[in-house]
């Protein structure tokens, strides 16, 4: 299964995540996408700031299969908005390949490394200092996504997309866009549909990728997920899955297990009732919300240095954030 992209590329409909979370061995990561190569997988989701792209190029190298057949997705690090690419080129570097398939901006704010060379390379910005720049300030969204856009020219990368884009930020970056980003990669789930930047995202030709796919398996046991799982023979994550491919999404769950690696490429098909039903579940007093906790309310309104307005994220009901 793919999903046609608006530069008529195709990409797998489910892809390997490679964030493995914080201190987690890159090792780890080299075992995972090598058995994800084995059995299938041809979509790796990975980013320079997951620091293991060495290693997921090392997995592709050894797994013999030929970098055609391949969909590679790498990411733009906040601190990088302003040297885009070089920084491209040193994730071909770390990864191994001369191109890669879908390039997209992290995160809408860009971070500025500490004011002397000392401070070290800027990283992820909620791992080291750095100073995040706001909206108006160079290089703004449209000064990022211009630099992109000459990457294509380059062909160094073959799609450019963004990541963690709201309506909102989508607007302001399709105002002098030339090339309409291929894809929006946010956190997705039946917890958080993001029902309405998905119907935005349709409208101008954006494909949406939902990271988090399985909401990290937080709420597989939801009676109407268990329900429609027994139905059919199969896992909670398999449904949640589902739903996610069968709305003309692509998912990239990231498993560590071999087991579930299988699990999560293996599909059904859900009725429009049950599509339906797992449509709605975030109505469920309390369900509405964000797993991954960048939208928490701990976080006091704002995420990485812009505030959710300003990230076009909305409050629902009951004080949860949401895109
Ligand atoms: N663009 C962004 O800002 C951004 C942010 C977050 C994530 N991502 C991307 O999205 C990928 C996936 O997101 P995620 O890792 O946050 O969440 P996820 O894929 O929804 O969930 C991963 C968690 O769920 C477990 N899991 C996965 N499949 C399972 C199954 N079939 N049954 C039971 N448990 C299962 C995994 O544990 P085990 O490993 O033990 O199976 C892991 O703890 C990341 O790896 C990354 O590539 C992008």
């Amino acid at each position: 299964m793919a999903l046609k992209l608006n530069n008529g590329l195709l990409m797998p409909s489910v892809g390997v995540g490679c964030w493995m979370g914080l201190g987690v061995a890159s090792a780890d990561c080299y075992a995972m996408v090598k058995e994800a190569l084995k059995i299938g997988y041809r979509h790796i989701d990975t980013a320079s700031n997951y620091g293991n792209e060495e290693f997921v190029g090392l997995a592709i190298r050894e797994s013999g299969v030929p970098r055609e057949d391949l969909f590679i997705t790498t990411k733009l690090d906040q601190c990088d908005h302003g040297r885009v690419s070089d920084a491209l080129n040193e994730s071909l570097a770390k990864l191994g390949v001369n191109y890669i398939d879908l390039y997209l901006i992290h995160w809408p704010q860009a971070v500025i490394s500490g004011s002397s060379p000392s401070d070290g390379p800027c990283r992820f910005s909620y791992l080291s200092p750095g100073r995040v720049l706001q909206p108006s300030e160079s290089p703004t969204i449209g000064d990022t996504w211009r630099d992109m856009e000459k990457l294509l020219d380059s062909g160094r990368v073959r799609s450019i997309g963004v990541s963690n884009f709201s309506e909102k930020t989508l607007t302001i970056l399709l105002e002098d866009a030339r090339i309409v980003p291929a894809v929006n990669q946010v956190e997705m789930h039946p917890l958080l549909p993001q029902h309405s930047l998905l119907a935005f995202c349709r409208a101008h030709g954006i494909i949406l990728t939902a990271y988090s796919p399985v909401g990290k398996n937080k709420f597989s046991s939801d009676p109407d997920v268990v329900r429609i799982a027994d139905a059919h023979g199969v896992t909670g994550p398999q449904v949640i899955l589902s739903w996610g491919v069968q709305r003309g999404t692509s998912v990239i769950p990231k498993t560590s297990n071999h087991e579930r690696l299988r699990e999560n490429m293996t599909f059904i098909y859900l009725s429009v009732e049950e599509m339906l039903v797992l449509d709605r579940i975030h109505e469920k007093p309390g369900m509405h919300r964000s797993i991954c906790g960048f939208h928490s309310s701990d976080l006091g309104g704002s995420c990485f240095g812009w505030t959710y307005e300003q990230l076009g994220w909305s409050m629902v009901e009951g004080g949860v954030m949401a895109h």
